[in-house]
């Protein structure tokens, strides 16, 4: 289940106008240059830029994610009929054979049990053709990125074409082992709604993560930093080995 800043169609709205710098897709879009992927799996598409990025160079894309509001704002934007959207999560894909897998934008923390976690490999394992890549990030847990998410730090007021202004932030709800919980605020100047997303995050460590990787058969090839966020993220490219 999603939560609700991505399944709630007043929120789902809100994604792309208040993050509206994507440079952290540039890496990702020279990867599936570097590796001349034709056809790709973009899981936890979100609202869909990454995967519209990759349409509009004529790469033949899936994207999939368990928020239907989000997959609606996707849909919709200006080229949204190039890509195959999918209802659904790493667990229950159609049969594909893709080139290249991704998850952009720590889509990789939002599984935070085990069991799926695991699933989600293996599903996805499943739908790349033998040679096929998996390239996903996660943040580093060293750089304890909840030590920012709180209300000075995020406080802001964007105006969202079509909505009006909206004031939004974080507060951390709780830190507990792994999990990281927080909660988003948003002040709707229209009508004076006030509609709140609580979410809660698993950081996981670089070895846990290759060992995840290593059991359900895939090849670590590198564990890379991603450019725009330097020293803060672990990007996994992971290959299905051919035999
Ligand atoms: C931070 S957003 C990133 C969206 C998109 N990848 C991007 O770059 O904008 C995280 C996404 O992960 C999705 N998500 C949540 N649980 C998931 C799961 N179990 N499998 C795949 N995606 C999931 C959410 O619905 C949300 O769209």
């Amino acid at each position: 289940m999603a939560d609700e800043l991505f399944q709630d169609p007043r929120l789902a709205v809100l994604y792309d106008p208040l993050d509206p710098d994507r440079g952290d897709l540039d890496a990702y879009v020279r990867l599936v240059e570097e590796f001349g992927a034709r056809q790709v799996l973009d899981l936890g598409c979100g609202t869909g830029v990454f995967a519209l990025l990759l349409a509009e160079r004529g790469v033949d894309v899936v994207g999939v994610d368990p928020a239907r509001a989000s997959l609606d704002v996707a849909g919709a934007k200006a080229g949204g009929e190039r890509v195959r959207w999918l209802h659904g999560d790493g667990t229950d894909l159609p049969p594909l054979q893709v080139d290249l897998a991704t998850m952009t934008a720590n889509a990789a923390q939002q599984i935070t049990d085990h069991g799926a976690w695991r699933a989600t490999l293996a599903g996805v394992r499943a739908a790349l053709r033998p040679g096929g890549r998996f390239v996903f990030e996660t943040r580093d847990p060293s750089r304890r990125a909840w030590e920012g998410w709180n209300r000075a730090a995020s406080h802001g007021v964007t105006e969202v074409p079509g909505v009006g202004a909206v004031e939004n932030w974080v507060d951390l709800v709780e830190v507990d082992g792994p999990l990281v919980t927080f909660r988003w605020s948003y002040v709707f100047a229209a009508d004076g709604q006030v509609l709140t997303s609580e979410s809660t995050l698993r950081f996981r460590e670089r070895e846990e993560v290759e060992a995840d990787l290593l059991a359900q058969g895939y090849v670590v090839d590198d564990v890379r930093d991603a450019p725009d966020r330097p020293g803060r993220e672990f990007v996994f490219l992971a290959r299905r080995p051919r035999a």
